[in-house]
């Protein structure tokens, strides 16, 4: 079993990964700028779901076999260069979006690179980086008993790479990876939840995504 770091991880979109991969069995640690915060977060979380997630500071997320970006793309690229020692020759996984709201829509925004996903690798060019999770609902991941049934896009250049973080949705209960292939359709992958959040606010749901047709 892998150990998973998660920078930013005390938000709703760390902690329901936290939650997801810890019931499939990996050492998961939430990391954040203030570890006394993720201590608190993971506490709650053990005692929420009974797993074994361990809060730190995000340098000590960085240290983990396979590492998940959860923080708002505004402080994406700064938090990541910071760690890039830490994350160099390890499997890093986007799961930014780049979002506005527009009323009560929610809009992508147009990157420089096309997708966070291609800004991170960018930013790493020692580490594996491959785009996941985009498109969860961060509530129903952090609520094993949600029912959520979901397929996870797995995107970018690394071949290997896309098969670790398949591996490791696959073993997620509720989560069935999709291998997309390489970073062009990164892009595509996350202004699609764009599409995910207005139609969820629209309709005051909190659907998910699910292709059919695929064996
Ligand atoms: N929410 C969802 O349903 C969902 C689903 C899929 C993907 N995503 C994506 O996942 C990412 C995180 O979403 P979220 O809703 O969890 O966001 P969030 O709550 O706004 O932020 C997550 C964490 O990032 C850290 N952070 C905030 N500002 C920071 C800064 N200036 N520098 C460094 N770290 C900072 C904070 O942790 P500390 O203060 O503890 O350091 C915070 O708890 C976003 O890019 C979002 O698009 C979200």
């Amino acid at each position: 079993m892998a150990t998973v770091g998660i920078l930013g991880g005390t938000g709703p979109a760390g902690r329901g990964v936290a939650v997801r991969l810890g019931a499939a069995g990996h050492a998961v640690i939430i990391g954040s700028r203030e570890p006394e915060r993720a201590r608190s977060v993971a506490a709650t979380l053990t005692t929420a779901s009974g797993l074994a997630v361990r809060g730190a500071g995000n340098e000590e997320a960085a240290a983990a076999d396979v590492v998940v970006v959860a923080t708002p793309w505004e402080s994406t690229l700064a938090t990541v260069r910071s760690l890039h020692e830490a994350l160099a020759g390890k499997v890093v996984i986007s799961m930014v979006n780049a979002l506005a709201k527009d009323g009560r829509e929610v809009v992508p925004l147009t990157l420089a690179r096309g997708s966070v996903t291609a800004h991170v690798a960018a930013a790493l060019p020692a580490s594996r980086v491959v785009g996941a999770f985009h498109h969860l609902p961060a509530a129903q991941m952090e609520d094993l008993g949600s029912g959520l049934e979901s397929d996870v896009l797995v995107v970018g250049d690394d071949a290997a790479a896309r098969a670790v973080v398949s591996e490791l949705v696959r073993a997620a209960p509720g989560l069935r990876p999709i291998d997309v292939g390489g970073t062009a359709l990164a892009g595509a992958v996350e202004a699609f939840t764009a599409v995910c959040i207005t139609v969820n606010i629209r309709h005051r749901a909190h659907a998910a995504l699910r292709l059919t047709g695929l064996a």
